[in-house]
Protein backbone atom coordinates (compact mmCIF):
# COMPACT_ATOMS: atom_id res chain seq x y z
CA UNK A 1 0.00 0.00 0.00
CA UNK A 2 1.28 3.59 -0.93
CA UNK A 3 1.20 5.81 1.85
CA UNK A 4 -0.54 8.84 1.70
CA UNK A 5 0.31 12.60 2.18
CA UNK A 6 -2.12 15.49 2.52
CA UNK A 7 -0.96 18.90 0.79
CA UNK A 8 -2.73 21.72 0.94
CA UNK A 9 -5.94 20.06 0.43
CA UNK A 10 -4.89 17.06 -1.81
CA UNK A 11 -4.31 13.98 -0.40
CA UNK A 12 -1.47 12.37 -2.59
CA UNK A 13 0.95 9.43 -3.10
CA UNK A 14 4.35 9.90 -1.39
CA UNK A 15 5.76 10.20 -4.69
CA UNK A 16 3.44 13.14 -6.04
CA UNK A 17 3.65 15.21 -2.29
CA UNK A 18 5.99 18.03 -2.86
CA UNK A 19 6.15 21.69 -1.95
CA UNK A 20 7.67 24.56 -3.65
CA UNK A 21 11.52 25.06 -4.25
CA UNK A 22 10.39 28.48 -2.35
CA UNK A 23 8.09 27.07 0.67
CA UNK A 24 10.02 29.19 3.75
CA UNK A 25 9.91 26.40 5.54
CA UNK A 26 12.65 24.59 3.40
CA UNK A 27 14.70 28.06 3.01
CA UNK A 28 14.58 29.53 6.29
CA UNK A 29 12.86 26.79 8.26
CA UNK A 30 10.12 29.28 8.58
CA UNK A 31 7.24 26.96 9.87
CA UNK A 32 5.63 24.98 12.62
CA UNK A 33 5.05 21.45 13.08
CA UNK A 34 3.36 19.27 15.57
CA UNK A 35 3.97 15.09 16.34
CA UNK A 36 0.78 13.20 17.97
CA UNK A 37 1.11 9.69 18.65
CA UNK A 38 -1.75 7.43 17.46
CA UNK A 39 -3.28 4.56 19.22
CA UNK A 40 -5.77 2.22 18.14
CA UNK A 41 -5.68 4.14 15.06
CA UNK A 42 -7.18 7.73 17.54
CA UNK A 43 -5.10 10.43 18.07
CA UNK A 44 -3.65 10.99 21.70
CA UNK A 45 -4.29 14.38 23.16
CA UNK A 46 -4.98 16.12 19.67
CA UNK A 47 -6.79 18.61 21.72
CA UNK A 48 -3.54 19.88 23.27
CA UNK A 49 -1.18 19.51 20.51
CA UNK A 50 -3.48 21.86 18.51
CA UNK A 51 -3.30 24.51 21.13
CA UNK A 52 0.09 24.27 21.53
CA UNK A 53 0.14 24.30 17.72
CA UNK A 54 -2.01 27.61 17.54
CA UNK A 55 0.76 29.10 20.00
CA UNK A 56 3.56 28.26 17.62
CA UNK A 57 1.64 30.14 15.07
CA UNK A 58 0.66 33.39 16.80
CA UNK A 59 4.25 33.66 17.97
CA UNK A 60 5.84 33.58 14.54
CA UNK A 61 2.69 35.31 13.01
CA UNK A 62 1.46 32.55 10.36
CA UNK A 63 -1.99 32.30 10.13
CA UNK A 64 -3.99 29.17 11.44
CA UNK A 65 -4.80 28.11 7.98
CA UNK A 66 -8.17 26.17 8.64
CA UNK A 67 -10.43 25.97 11.46
CA UNK A 68 -9.24 23.84 14.17
CA UNK A 69 -12.61 20.97 13.39
CA UNK A 70 -11.22 21.06 9.64
CA UNK A 71 -7.52 20.22 11.08
CA UNK A 72 -9.03 17.40 13.20
CA UNK A 73 -11.01 16.23 10.07
CA UNK A 74 -7.41 15.64 8.06
CA UNK A 75 -5.36 14.43 10.72
CA UNK A 76 -7.71 11.58 11.26
CA UNK A 77 -8.28 11.55 7.29
CA UNK A 78 -4.35 11.00 7.12
CA UNK A 79 -4.16 8.41 9.84
CA UNK A 80 -6.75 6.29 8.32
CA UNK A 81 -5.56 6.34 4.72
CA UNK A 82 -2.37 5.38 5.70
CA UNK A 83 -4.42 2.26 7.80
CA UNK A 84 -2.13 3.48 10.90
CA UNK A 85 -3.01 1.39 14.25
CA UNK A 86 -0.39 2.39 16.05
CA UNK A 87 2.56 5.00 15.54
CA UNK A 88 2.21 8.85 14.54
CA UNK A 89 0.89 11.99 12.76
CA UNK A 90 3.25 14.64 11.66
CA UNK A 91 1.74 17.85 10.89
CA UNK A 92 3.91 20.82 9.50
CA UNK A 93 2.77 24.74 8.06
CA UNK A 94 5.15 26.90 6.72
CA UNK A 95 4.56 30.60 5.91
CA UNK A 96 3.97 29.61 2.58
CA UNK A 97 6.00 30.01 -0.97
CA UNK A 98 7.70 33.65 -1.68
CA UNK A 99 10.34 35.17 -3.52
CA UNK A 100 13.27 34.36 -1.52
CA UNK A 101 14.36 37.46 1.44
CA UNK A 102 13.99 37.04 5.13
CA UNK A 103 11.09 39.30 5.24
CA UNK A 104 7.29 38.30 5.89
CA UNK A 105 5.79 38.31 2.45
CA UNK A 106 3.77 41.42 1.69
CA UNK A 107 0.31 40.90 0.78
CA UNK A 108 0.54 37.70 2.76
CA UNK A 109 1.00 34.44 1.06
CA UNK A 110 -1.69 31.27 1.72
CA UNK A 111 0.15 28.47 4.40
CA UNK A 112 1.41 25.70 3.17
CA UNK A 113 0.76 22.61 5.06
CA UNK A 114 1.62 19.33 4.91
CA UNK A 115 0.71 16.08 6.91
CA UNK A 116 1.69 12.76 7.02
CA UNK A 117 1.80 9.39 9.33
CA UNK A 118 3.53 6.53 9.97
CA UNK A 119 3.24 3.28 12.11
CA UNK A 120 5.60 2.90 15.00
CA UNK A 121 7.07 -0.69 15.49
CA UNK A 122 5.01 -1.03 19.42
CA UNK A 123 6.86 -4.05 20.15
CA UNK A 124 9.97 -2.13 19.72
CA UNK A 125 9.74 1.05 21.70
CA UNK A 126 8.14 -1.37 24.45
CA UNK A 127 11.24 -3.73 24.37
CA UNK A 128 13.70 -0.70 24.77
CA UNK A 129 11.48 0.88 27.33
CA UNK A 130 12.05 -2.01 29.46
CA UNK A 131 15.67 -2.26 28.66
CA UNK A 132 16.19 1.83 28.95
CA UNK A 133 18.40 4.26 26.91
CA UNK A 134 22.17 5.29 27.31
CA UNK A 135 22.47 8.93 26.93
CA UNK A 136 25.64 11.90 26.66
CA UNK A 137 25.26 15.63 27.40
CA UNK A 138 25.76 18.02 24.74
CA UNK A 139 25.94 21.87 25.13
CA UNK A 140 22.88 23.80 24.59
CA UNK A 141 23.29 26.13 21.58
CA UNK A 142 19.82 26.32 20.36
CA UNK A 143 18.19 30.23 19.76
CA UNK A 144 16.33 31.90 22.47
CA UNK A 145 12.58 30.71 21.97
CA UNK A 146 12.83 26.98 21.49
CA UNK A 147 9.32 26.99 23.11
CA UNK A 148 8.19 27.81 19.91
CA UNK A 149 7.68 24.30 18.15
CA UNK A 150 9.53 25.38 14.52
CA UNK A 151 11.36 23.09 12.48
CA UNK A 152 14.54 24.52 12.64
CA UNK A 153 16.32 21.64 14.63
CA UNK A 154 19.97 21.71 12.97
CA UNK A 155 21.25 22.27 16.82
CA UNK A 156 18.60 18.67 17.79
CA UNK A 157 20.15 16.91 14.36
CA UNK A 158 23.29 17.33 15.41
CA UNK A 159 22.80 16.57 18.95
CA UNK A 160 21.10 13.70 18.46
CA UNK A 161 24.01 12.12 15.89
CA UNK A 162 26.83 13.25 18.18
CA UNK A 163 24.96 10.61 20.71
CA UNK A 164 24.74 7.73 18.41
CA UNK A 165 28.34 8.65 17.12
CA UNK A 166 29.08 8.01 20.86
CA UNK A 167 26.94 4.68 20.82
CA UNK A 168 24.07 6.40 22.83
CA UNK A 169 20.66 6.93 22.06
CA UNK A 170 19.57 10.10 22.72
CA UNK A 171 21.42 13.77 23.68
CA UNK A 172 20.43 16.02 26.80
CA UNK A 173 20.96 19.47 26.45
CA UNK A 174 22.95 21.42 28.58
CA UNK A 175 22.76 25.42 29.39
CA UNK A 176 25.45 27.51 29.85
CA UNK A 177 25.24 27.38 33.48
CA UNK A 178 25.64 23.51 33.67
CA UNK A 179 21.48 23.44 33.42
CA UNK A 180 19.95 20.59 32.27
CA UNK A 181 17.35 22.39 29.53
CA UNK A 182 15.77 19.33 27.67
CA UNK A 183 16.72 16.01 25.44
CA UNK A 184 17.10 16.68 21.46
CA UNK A 185 13.24 15.54 21.05
CA UNK A 186 12.04 15.23 24.50
CA UNK A 187 11.68 16.87 27.87
CA UNK A 188 14.21 15.44 30.79
CA UNK A 189 13.32 14.25 34.08
CA UNK A 190 15.36 13.06 37.11
CA UNK A 191 13.94 11.81 40.31
CA UNK A 192 16.53 12.66 43.06
CA UNK A 193 17.72 10.34 46.30
CA UNK A 194 15.13 11.74 48.46
CA UNK A 195 12.70 10.97 45.91
CA UNK A 196 11.38 14.34 44.08
CA UNK A 197 10.59 14.08 40.43
CA UNK A 198 12.78 17.34 38.63
CA UNK A 199 12.04 18.49 35.42
CA UNK A 200 13.40 22.31 34.19
CA UNK A 201 10.39 24.54 34.31
CA UNK A 202 8.39 25.91 31.18
CA UNK A 203 10.06 29.07 30.23
CA UNK A 204 11.63 30.07 26.70
CA UNK A 205 14.56 27.55 27.20
CA UNK A 206 12.22 24.41 26.33
CA UNK A 207 9.67 23.15 24.61
CA UNK A 208 6.44 22.63 26.60
CA UNK A 209 6.02 19.16 26.13
CA UNK A 210 2.43 17.85 25.69
CA UNK A 211 3.57 14.38 27.22
CA UNK A 212 5.30 16.60 30.13
CA UNK A 213 2.18 18.30 30.87
CA UNK A 214 0.23 14.93 31.17
CA UNK A 215 3.15 13.26 33.50
CA UNK A 216 3.10 16.62 35.66
CA UNK A 217 -0.94 15.57 36.10
CA UNK A 218 -0.64 12.63 36.81
CA UNK A 219 2.08 13.14 39.52
CA UNK A 220 0.09 15.64 40.73
CA UNK A 221 -2.73 13.00 41.21
CA UNK A 222 -0.85 10.78 43.00
CA UNK A 223 0.42 13.37 44.87
CA UNK A 224 4.07 12.92 44.42
CA UNK A 225 6.60 15.27 44.99
CA UNK A 226 7.46 17.33 42.22
CA UNK A 227 10.09 20.56 41.77
CA UNK A 228 9.66 22.20 38.27
CA UNK A 229 13.10 23.57 38.29
CA UNK A 230 16.68 23.77 36.19
CA UNK A 231 18.85 21.11 37.56
CA UNK A 232 22.75 20.44 36.83
CA UNK A 233 24.11 17.79 35.27
CA UNK A 234 25.73 16.26 38.08
CA UNK A 235 22.12 16.43 40.05
CA UNK A 236 21.43 14.21 37.13
CA UNK A 237 24.61 11.80 37.59
CA UNK A 238 23.36 11.36 40.72
CA UNK A 239 19.75 10.86 40.23
CA UNK A 240 17.77 7.73 41.52
CA UNK A 241 15.79 7.76 38.14
CA UNK A 242 16.06 9.60 34.92
CA UNK A 243 13.79 9.20 32.06
CA UNK A 244 12.53 11.58 29.41
CA UNK A 245 9.31 11.74 27.66
CA UNK A 246 7.70 12.85 24.48
CA UNK A 247 4.94 12.17 22.22
CA UNK A 248 6.47 9.16 20.40
CA UNK A 249 8.48 7.93 23.54
CA UNK A 250 6.07 8.40 26.00
CA UNK A 251 8.09 7.35 29.46
CA UNK A 252 11.46 6.69 28.40
CA UNK A 253 13.86 5.32 31.39
CA UNK A 254 17.41 6.36 30.91
CA UNK A 255 19.90 4.67 32.73
CA UNK A 256 23.49 6.31 31.97
CA UNK A 257 24.24 9.72 31.14
CA UNK A 258 27.46 9.86 29.79
CA UNK A 259 28.72 6.94 31.11
CA UNK A 260 27.86 7.31 34.87
CA UNK A 261 25.49 4.41 35.46
CA UNK A 262 21.63 5.92 37.32
CA UNK A 263 20.22 4.15 40.04
CA UNK A 264 20.65 0.49 39.63
CA UNK A 265 21.57 0.82 35.67
CA UNK A 266 17.87 -0.13 34.95
CA UNK A 267 14.82 1.62 34.52
CA UNK A 268 13.46 3.01 37.72
CA UNK A 269 10.10 2.67 39.70
CA UNK A 270 8.93 5.85 39.08
CA UNK A 271 9.50 5.78 35.04
CA UNK A 272 7.84 2.41 35.11
CA UNK A 273 5.08 3.45 36.78
CA UNK A 274 4.63 6.66 34.96
CA UNK A 275 5.24 5.09 31.91
CA UNK A 276 1.93 2.60 32.62
CA UNK A 277 -0.03 4.94 33.63
CA UNK A 278 -0.05 7.54 30.86
CA UNK A 279 -2.74 6.33 28.62
CA UNK A 280 -5.01 6.61 31.38
CA UNK A 281 -4.47 10.32 31.58
CA UNK A 282 -3.93 11.76 28.05
CA UNK A 283 -7.46 12.04 26.15
CA UNK A 284 -8.18 9.76 23.28
CA UNK A 285 -9.91 11.85 20.10
N1 LIG B 1 9.50 16.16 19.74
N2 LIG B 1 11.41 18.88 23.53
C1 LIG B 1 11.72 18.89 22.23
C2 LIG B 1 12.91 19.66 21.77
C3 LIG B 1 10.91 18.20 21.30
O1 LIG B 1 11.21 18.22 19.99
C4 LIG B 1 9.80 17.46 21.77
C5 LIG B 1 8.88 16.70 20.84
C6 LIG B 1 9.53 17.45 23.17
C7 LIG B 1 8.37 16.71 23.75
O2 LIG B 1 7.14 17.25 23.38
P1 LIG B 1 5.84 16.35 23.29
O3 LIG B 1 5.72 15.66 24.61
O4 LIG B 1 4.76 17.31 23.04
O5 LIG B 1 6.06 15.35 22.18
C8 LIG B 1 10.35 18.19 24.00
C9 LIG B 1 8.72 15.47 18.74
C10 LIG B 1 8.13 14.19 19.24
C11 LIG B 1 9.56 15.32 17.50
O6 LIG B 1 10.27 16.26 17.18
O7 LIG B 1 9.47 14.28 16.84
Amino acid sequence: MSRIAYVNGRYLPFRDATVHVEDRGYQFADAVYEVCEVRAGRLVDERRHIERLKRSLGELRIRMPMSQAALGVVLREVVARNRIAYGLVYLQISRGVARRDPAFPTPPVAPNVVVTARSLNMARNEALAAKGIAVVSVPDNRWGRVDIKTVGLLPNVLARQAAIDKGARDAWLVDKDGKVTEAASSNAWIVTSDGKLVTRHADHAILRGITRSVVLDIVKDRNLAIEERAFTLEDAYAAHEAFETSATQIVMPVISIDNHVIGDGTPGPVATALRRQFHRHAELG
